[in-house]
């Protein structure tokens, strides 16, 4: 029976990492190689990691799992690489693919004598800039695609916190390729995955797969959007309950539950940028995007929504309000915390309150404001809570006693009281 592919993961960070632990895993052996020393060095020690399962995985892994130190031993003991590099956002919202050429200029001078290496980006990148690197490896350094090398695109649908369940677990795969070579070897690497669903592996092409990876995260929070205007309905009519509404309408199959409970807007490292990313495509071909752009409009204006309701409801506290935000991050399990609600509503409202944060986690990073890691401490420490992720965690806030009013504004729908000192907002129930 043939080996499985030995493969080089070039990019060890947050996805990076978990990806090569369950390639080392399932696949066979697997090489990791970063630039960034102390990220080596942790991954060497196996530092605890906030990821559930890494740390055990990586011990786990420890025969079919190494390091390497330079690019050209990687690619020399390997038989392709998965590229999970950068690719930040840049002003206009297009995707920054300095990472991508950078490593591929490094991979490229050793590719001459090998033969079909494999180059599969796992990054999300604009769509079309896939070809733009097989043209550039080609003239660069004189090779042949489907020769020395065969590049595919194969970007991963996860979330931070839940990274190796949503690979393992994912619906769909996307694999994107000009080439049928390319399909066999991934199919090869993937049956190790998934042995019985090979099924849930998505043939397309390149500018297809890349265009399927941002449509559907364009698509998700354009759902996430559409329930954030429905809950929105709630600010100006009484007696209405969205969350009904929603449980209602979710039963309508061609609708569906996903995504479809009150909730804060949507946020973190993916979804507002691939979206925004789909705008700026559909632009440059012309196509309209005002859908999209709507989508992006009703997220913006969620957090003046919320300060709009936090105005309404601190009258019941009769001094300046101390504002506790809970839940840092753009959600449990991660210390990520771009575009979170917690983040956005403290931009609006730093210069005028103090404001004390809280989560269930801890980093050293949280320090940077003023951070209680206590919950009850936390608690008797603020009059206005903001619940900004969903946590079972946080339920319990509305649990302890006390003689002064607290007010908590629940952006996810989740926290009741029978505490009469305690006034529970629901966003969505008026
Ligand atoms: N994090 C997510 O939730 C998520 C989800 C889906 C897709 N993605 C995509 O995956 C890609 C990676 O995201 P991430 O969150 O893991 O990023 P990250 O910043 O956490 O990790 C990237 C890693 O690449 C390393 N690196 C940079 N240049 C390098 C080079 N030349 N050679 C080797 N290593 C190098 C960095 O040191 C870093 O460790 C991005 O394109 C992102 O859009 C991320």
């Amino acid at each position: 029976m043939k080996a499985n592919l030995k493969i080089l993961c070039i990019g060890l960070g947050k996805l990076g990492l978990v990806f090569s632990q369950v390639l080392a895993e399932r696949n066979g052996k697997t090489f990791g190689y970063d630039v960034n020393k102390k990220i080596l060095s942790s991954i060497k020690k196996n530092e605890k990691s906030i990821e559930p399962n890494l740390n055990k995985l990586i011990k786990r892994n420890k025969r079919t799992f190494s390091i390497v130190n330079t690019i050209k031993e990687g690619i020399k003991l390997s038989d392709g690489a998965f590229l999970v590099l950068p690719t930040p956002s840049k002003k206009n919202h297009e995707f920054d693919n300095s990472y991508i050429l950078n490593s591929l200029n490094k991979i490229g001078p050793h590719l001459k004598n090998k033969k079909n290496y494999l180059i599969n980006i796992t990054s999300t990148v604009n769509p079309g800039s896939c070809e733009i690197f097989i043209k550039m490896l080609e003239k660069k350094f004189n090779l042949k695609h489907g020769k020395n090398f065969i590049l595919t695109y194969n970007p991963h649908l996860i979330a931070l916190g839940s990274i190796y369940n949503d690979i393992l677990k994912s619906d769909l795969v996307l694999i994107g390729s000009n080439l049928k070579k390319g399909f066999r070897i991934l199919k090869n690497i993937y049956k190790s995955f998934y042995p019985k669903q090979l099924s849930k592996l998505k043939m397309l092409n390149l500018k297809e797969a890349e265009i399927s990876k941002i449509a559907i995260n364009s698509y998700i929070t354009m759902k996430i959007s559409y329930t954030n205007l429905l809950s929105q309905i709630s600010d100006k009519t009484k007696n209405i309950d969205v969350s009904k509404i929603l449980n209602a309408i979710g039963d309508d199959k061609r609708i569906g539950r996903k995504y479809l409970s009150l909730g804060a807007m949507y946020s973190g490292p993916c979804f507002p940028r691939d979206n925004l990313n789909f705008i700026q495509y559909l632009k440059k071909e012309k196509v309209n995007f005002s859908l999209l752009k709507s989508t992006d409009e009703i997220n913006n204006i969620q957090t003046t929504r919320y300060i709009k309701i936090f105005n309404q409801e601190r009258k019941k506290i009769k001094k300046k309000p101390i504002i506790g935000l809970c839940g840092i991050s753009y959600k449990e399990n991660t210390f990520v915390n771009t575009k979170s609600p917690a983040m956005e509503i403290y931009k609006k409202l730093f210069k005028k309150y103090k404001i004390i944060f809280h989560d269930v986690n801890y980093h050293e990073n949280f320090e940077k404001y003023n951070f209680i890691k206590d919950q009850k401490k936390f608690f008797n420490s603020v009059d206005v809570i903001f619940i900004c992720y969903k946590n079972e965690k946080f339920k319990k806030l509305s649990k302890y006693s006390t003689n002064k009013n607290k007010i908590i504004i629940d952006l996810w729908n989740f926290t009741r009281s029978n505490n009469r000192k305690i006034f529970i907002k629901n966003i969505g129930v008026n």
